[in-house]
């Protein structure tokens, strides 16, 4: 159990969506390792976060799926821990990370699946919206959104690297926390 007890928020994307680097914009400070490489991020890592409004709550930062250089051991690790995850009492929803130029795969559909199971809430980033023209990222929102069946409030388009969207998911994360 954390201490203090808060509400938590669950970082679950594939490998090198940009978990990590979003994490770090949200808290607005470099706090989580980010790589070119997949796999960074191994184990559950857990973040303190305390927003502008002084909402605290913790980001549990997990490993990405779909690494193709995993091994078993490695993939059966990572199910018990989104499992884990999932099934934490205090867990708020998850923050779900795609990439916006890619459609989904295999894996993220069934990570929605297990949300589904649980009825987990679930807030979409859709990430990297720095490498799209404008016309294309608004496109790419759209075909995503309606292929994930995801409501428009349940969706934000979001660039780490130069700060788009980041604002507005911050005010939808308090809304999933608060
Ligand atoms: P794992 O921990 O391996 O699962 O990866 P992750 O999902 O935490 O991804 P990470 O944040 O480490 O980023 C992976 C790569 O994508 C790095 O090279 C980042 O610099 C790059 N990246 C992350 N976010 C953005 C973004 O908004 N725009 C661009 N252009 N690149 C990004
Ligand atoms: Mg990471």
């Amino acid at each position: 159990m954390l201490d203090p007890p808060l509400p938590e928020i669950a970082l679950v994307g594939r490998s090198n969506v940009g978990k990590s680097s979003l994490l770090n914009a949200l808290a607005g400070t470099g706090i989580a390792r980010t790589s070119a490489t997949p796999g960074k991020t191994r184990m559950l890592n857990v973040f303190q976060m305390t927003d502008v409004l002084s909402v605290a709550y913790y980001l549990l930062d997990l490993p990405g799926y779909g690494y193709s250089r995993a091994s078993h051991v490695d993939r059966r690790a990572f199910r018990l821990l989104i499992t884990h995850a999932l099934n934490r009492p205090r867990l708020a929803g998850v923050l779900w990370l795609l990439d916006v130029r890619h459609e989904p795969s295999t894996d993220d559909h069934a990570m929605q699946e297990l949300f589904a199971d649980r009825d987990t809430r679930v807030l979409a980033a859709f990430t990297k919206s720095d490498k799209l023209s404008r016309a294309e990222r608004q496109r790419r929102e759209g075909e995503l959104g309606k292929n994930l069946g995801l409501d428009k409030d349940q969706v934000v388009v979001t660039s780490a690297r130069e700060g788009g969207g980041i604002g507005e998911l911050r005010d939808a994360v308090r809304r999933l926390v608060g």
